[in-house]
């Protein structure tokens, strides 16, 4: 059943390229030059006209949440505001029926963001799905919302799921962007055509596993680390640390690159691994200043690089390369290094991989 994998994690890790193509495939018709969501479709009103968006989720799924921050406002114009589902139930939030609630969930039953649901709905929030498992609570609890096709996730630790929420919420701000008249066809080509090549490129990002497996090596005995990023790859430093920190039980962090300076930085030296996303665009000189940062203080520096990059491969201990794409797609890629990165150095320490301890697959109480 794990299709001659050791793991289900290491499966729905090869899994990406295909669940993010089910994801996309009868949604985006490129030649058509249109994006078909019968849930926004029937809804479309309802987005066009809405004040903001909120977006309740939790864990991995947050994450998920931040990526679609980016994008909507980059793209559609749309104002965001991203919840932990957990903080937004209990603090009576202003909601009106001008809002519009997107609740990510992969396994549709987390209870923190069903009953946020359930609270936006009594006062009047238009509340919309993206979740993976198929007439879930929280599929059934929404008015409208629109599946993520990954096929089942077993693992604990959340992989193809959030690549998959991240690629039906890039459909969703894309056709947006064209229905609000703020992409042009060209451009709305662009994006379409790009997005199709994404499933190629994240199984040419999963030819550095053995790469990978060399670098977990190095770093498996730290017991502590940091996750930097900025822009789109902010929410994917995120997601890094927190799959480290779950299934190899090594303390780690994400920050926003920028925020270094601020705090974190004191905690640099020899012992320190850093992994810093520095995809080209986004900020690219921002970022590698920030590696000098790190380096003048002698931490040492793991780098996702877009292929080809010379200048941070002259600054990094190691330097792991992802294609090149637009911006705004580039976490679908960047990714997928860090969790086989946190895969690799959770079998090397003798980890469950796929049933850490403490945690469940879908948190049913609050
Ligand atoms: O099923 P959900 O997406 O609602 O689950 C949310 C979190 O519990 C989940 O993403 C959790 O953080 C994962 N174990 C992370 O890998």
């Amino acid at each position: 059943e794990k299709g001659g994998y050791d793991h289900f994690m290491l499966k729905e890790i090869y899994e990406q390229p295909r669940a993010i193509l089910d994801t996309y495939r009868g949604r985006l018709l490129a030649d058509q030059g249109l994006i078909r969501m019968a849930g926004i479709d029937e809804h479309l009103e309802k987005f066009l006209n809405a004040n903001r968006i909120i977006i309740v989720a939790c864990g991995t799924s947050w994450h998920a949440g931040l990526v679609a921050e980016y994008i909507f406002e980059d793209l559609a114009r749309i104002p965001v505001e991203v919840e932990y589902a957990s903080e937004f139930r209990y603090r009576n939030p202003v909601i009106t029926d001008k809002d519009v609630l997107i609740a990510i969930s992969q396994s549709g039953e987390t209870a923190d963001t069903l009953a946020a649901i359930k609270m936006a709905k009594e006062k009047g929030a238009f509340v919309f799905g993206v979740c993976n498992v198929v007439g879930s609570s929280i599929a059934r609890e929404t008015h409208a919302g629109a599946y993520t096709h990954a096929g089942p996730e077993i693992g604990v630790a959340s992989t193809k799921a959030f690549t998959t929420q991240i690629t039906v919420l890039t459909l969703m701000a894309l056709k947006l962007a064209k229905e609000k008249g703020v992409f042009s066809q060209s451009k709305f080509h662009e994006f379409l055509t790009e997005l199709e090549t994404i499933p190629a490129k994240v199984e040419k990002a999963l030819e550095s596993n053995a790469l990978i497996e060399v670098i977990a090596n190095v770093y498996k005995d730290s017991t502590n680390c940091l996750y930097l990023g900025r822009g789109y790859n902010f929410p994917v430093a995120l997601e890094g640390a927190l799959k480290l920190k779950e299934i190899s039980y090594i303390h780690a962090e994400g920050y926003p690159a920028a925020e270094m300076k601020h705090g974190p930085i004191a905690l640099i030296d020899e012992q320190m691994p850093v992994f810093v996303i520095a995809t080209k665009k986004g900020h690219y000189e921002k970022v590698v200043s920030n590696i000098q940062e790190i380096k003048s203080r002698k931490g040492k520096i793991i780098a996702i690089v877009t292929e080809g990059d010379t200048q941070v491969r002259e600054l990094a201990d190691h330097v792991v390369e992802v294609p090149e794409t637009l911006e705004s797609l580039t976490p679908l890629l960047t990714t997928i290094p860090l969790q086989l990165l946190s895969y690799h150095i959770a079998v090397m320490r003798g980890c469950n991989v796929d049933q850490p301890r403490n945690l469940a697959k879908s948190v049913t109480v609050e």
